[in-house]
C-alpha cells in the first residue's frame, strides 16, 4: 500500500538520509529500530511531508508522488490518508480531549461539527478514553494525552498511521497502556510504522522491522527473521547492547517477584494490579523464556 523509494534528506548541509526505501503492506505493522540519531524521526516526518525530502518518490494506494516537488493539494490529498502521532503528543492545551480529536475534522475535512463529534467519542472510546471527553490535557497524564493523540489519528479514518516513538516521553508506568491501545490497533489491522525502542513490542507486534542506522536502512525483513535469522553484523551489535540491557531489566524482574512472595502479600496487587506493569513485564517473560530455549 505504500512504497517509498530513494529518500534522500539534508538538514544544514548533512545529508541525514542516504536513499531509504521501504514497503508497507496493508495491515502491516512496520516498526523502526535503530540506534538514536540514525534518521528515524527525520524518516517518518518526511514520508508525511511535515519535512521536505531532497529527493525520492512515494506511492500511496497506488498513487505516486515526487517528494521533492508534490504540491501543496498532492500533500493534502496525500494526507487524508495518513496520520501522524508525535513523541510529545502536540495536543492542543486550551481545548479538550474531545475538541483535540476534531478539529482536524472540521477544520482540515470540513466535516459538521456534530459528525465530527460523533466520530470523536468513537476513537476515544476506543482508546478507553470515552469518559475524559471534556478533559484538558493538563488534567491527563502522559498516557492518557498520547492515548487521545492516538484517538485524534484514528478518528479521521486514516489508511496507514505513523508514530513516532509514542512511548518515549511517559514514564515507565504509563506507557503500558499506550502499548495496549496500540497492540489493538494492529490487531483490528491498522496498518501502522511506529518508531521504537520497545523491542520486546516490536518483536511481539510487528510483522516487519526496518533497521536504520547512520541514515541507511540496514534491513528490511519480517519480524522472525529480523530476531532470530540475521547475519548483518550492525542489527546483531544492536540486539547484543539491548540483550545485555535486558538481562538485567529481567534480574530485576525477578527479584522483585521474590521479594513480593517472600516478605509481602499486599504488593502482589500493588505489582500485579497496573495493567501496564503486567504487559510489559508479561512481555518480558515471553522473551525470556524464548532466549533460554
Ligand atoms: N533540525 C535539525 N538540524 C540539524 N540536524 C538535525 C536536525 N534534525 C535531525 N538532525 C540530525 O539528523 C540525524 C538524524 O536525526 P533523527 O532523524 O532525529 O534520528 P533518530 O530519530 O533516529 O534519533 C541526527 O544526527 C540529528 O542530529
Ligand atoms: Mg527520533
Amino acid at each position: 500500500m505504500l512504497e517509498l523509494r530513494g529518500l534522500h534528506k539534508s538538514i544544514g548541509g548533512a545529508e541525514i538520509l542516504h536513499g531509504v526505501d521501504l514497503t508497507l503492506r496493508k495491515g502491516e505493522v512496520l516498526a523502526v529500530l535503530g540506534p538514536s540519531g540514525s534518521g528515524k524521526t527525520t524518516l517518518l516526518r518526511c514520508l508525511n511531508f511535515l519535512e521536505r525530502a531532497d529527493s525520492g518518490s512515494v506511492a500511496l494506494l497506488g498513487n505516486q508522488l515526487d517528494m521533492r516537488t508534490a504540491s501543496r493539494r498532492e500533500i493534502a490529498a496525500y494526507r487524508k490518508h495518513t496520520a501522524f502521532v508525535f513523541q510529545n503528543f502536540n495536543l492542543f492545551a486550551n481545548k479538550t480531549a474531545l475538541q483535540n480529536v476534531t478539529e482536524g475534522l472540521i477544520v482540515a475535512r470540513k466535516m459538521p461539527k456534530a459528525e465530527a463529534e460523533k466520530n470523536g467519542l468513537k476513537a476515544l472510546k476506543r482508546v478507553g478514553l470515552a469518559d475524559k471527553a471534556d478533559s484538558y490535557p493538563s488534567q491527563l497524564s502522559g498516557g492518557q494525552q498520547q492515548r487521545v493523540a492516538i484517538a485524534r489519528a484514528i478518528a479521521a479514518g486514516p489508511d496507514v498511521i505513523l508514530l513516532d516513538e509514542p512511548t518515549s516521553a511517559l514514564d515507565p508506568e504509563l506507557i503500558g497502556e499506550v502499548l495496549r491501545v496500540i497492540r489493538q490497533l494492529a490487531e483490528d489491522g491498522m496498518t501502522m510504522i511506529i518508531v521504537t525502542h520497545e523491542i520486546n513490542f516490536a518483536r511481539s507486534v510487528a510483522t516487519d522491522i526496518l533497521f536504520m542506522e547512520n541514515g541507511r536502512a540496514l534491513v528490511q525483513t519480517d519480524t522472525k527473521s529480523f530476531f532470530e535469522r540475521t547475519d548483518n553484523q550492525r542489527v546483531r551489535a544492536f540486539l547484543g547492547s539491548l540483550n545485555e540491557r535486558m538481562f538485567i531489566t529481567n534480574d530485576e524482574h525477578e527479584e522483585h517477584e521474590k521479594h513480593n512472595e517472600n516478605h509481602s502479600q499486599n504488593s502482589r496487587p500493588a505489582h500485579g494490579g497496573g495493567a501496564s506493569h503486567g504487559m510489559r513485564h508479561g512481555v518480558r517473560g515471553k522473551r525470556k523464556k524464548r532466549r533460554r530455549s
